[in-house]
């Protein structure tokens, strides 16, 4: 079995895999309430936090799965990128534990492991496909061949993920942003407030989400505190439609210029809804197959980790003692 262990950012991860790395037997999450009042991550927190959960949810990982350690053949852990010091401790936990048990230990990218869950959503997908990675700290496209990923465009500014927490904390709403601002924006007219689609019409794969977030700040502006409550469900659909609109055109673009069967969908921005059922129907009437994980499995978890085990070369013991984190 592959223990798997995830701490990059603010959510303290195990899992238990099956040994091909395909299937998961258990899947362990504890998302750290404690950024909740500060609007966003803040690392020496998360850091702190993941030290003092992450035994525990080892061993959760382990009783749900109905297994022992005895039973684990290697270990996983995300090593890259992320906050540094709650890389740290995961990294540790894991070299302590391979080293304890003399197992070998693999080094995981956590883009890499976002992109893997779509093999553990569908164990027959195979490459080449086309991938887009939405998190709050990243939003990227690939192309993911039998021989690894390269990268085809990015954001030149925030997040995709980031720009829905930004937005929603211009709103006054909770943390995380992006399931807050759907939920805000149920009953909302999309097309009430004209919202910039960042490099919408530039022939190339990047995103820019500066501009969005600018311009809610300003239509904020010009509204008085009541008028803003009024507003708030035009106001985040608008908002959350011109995320969406930027993820998805700029994915099938990429689909396009590089012929690809397939596309993947991952990172916690592949848990919104509206992008789901966009891409659903635009990939349906292109004949593309598409692919998005869960949104348990979408969101920050080991068991991603665990499935980009088999793409990942693993360290014998006890070289992997020299191994270290890196936050990019
Ligand atoms: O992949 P992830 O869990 O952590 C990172 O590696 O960043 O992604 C977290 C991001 C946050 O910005 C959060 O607002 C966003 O994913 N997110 C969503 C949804 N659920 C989480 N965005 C839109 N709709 C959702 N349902
Ligand atoms: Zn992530």
């Amino acid at each position: 079995m592959i223990l798997a262990i995830e701490t990059s950012c603010d959510d303290t991860c195990a899992a238990v895999l099956a040994p091909d790395g395909r299937r998961a037997l258990s899947n362990v999450v504890h998302t750290q309430t404690e950024h909740a009042r500060y609007g966003g991550v803040v690392p020496e927190v998360a850091s702190r936090a993941h030290l003092e959960r992450l035994d525990g949810v080892v061993e959760r990982a382990l009783a749900d799965a109905d297994v022992d350690l005895d039973d684990v053949t290697s270990v996983a852990v995300t090593v890259r990128p992320g906050l540094i010091g709650a890389l740290l401790v995961g990294v540790s936990a894991a070299k302590g534990l391979a080293y304890a048990r003399r197992l070998p230990l693999v080094p995981v990218d956590h883009l890499e492991g976002h992109v893997a869950a779509a093999y553990l959503a569908r164990p027959d997908l195979e490459p080449p496909f086309v991938a887009l990675i939405a998190s709050g700290g990243h939003t990227a496209l690939y192309w993911v061949g039998t021989d690894g990923m390269r990268l085809l465009g990015e954001t030149l500014d925030d997040a995709a993920g980031e720009a829905l927490d930004k937005g929603a904390r211009m709103l006054g709403l909770g943390f995380p942003g992006g399931p807050e601002i759907s939920r805000a924006a149920q009953n909302g007219d999309p097309a009430r407030y004209d919202f910039p689609v960042g490099l919408r019409d530039k022939n190339n794969l990047d995103f820019s989400f500066s501009g969005l977030k600018t311009s809610l700040l300003y239509k904020l502006k010009a509204l008085d505190e009541a008028g803003a409550r009024e507003e708030l469900p035009h106001l985040a659909a608008g908002y959350e439609a011109a995320v969406v609109e930027a993820l998805s055109r700029k994915l099938l673009r990429a689909a396009e210029a590089h012929d690809a069967p397939a596309v993947v969908v991952a990172g916690g921005v592949a848990a919104n809804g509206l992008l789901r059922r966009t891409l659903e129907e635009e990939c349906g009437l292109r004949g593309l197959r598409l692919v998005i994980p869960p949104p348990g499995l979408c969101t920050d978890n080991a068991a991603m980790i665990g499935a980009a085990v088999p793409l990942s070369p693993a360290v014998p013991f006890p070289d992997y003692l020299a191994l270290n984190a890196r936050s990019v």
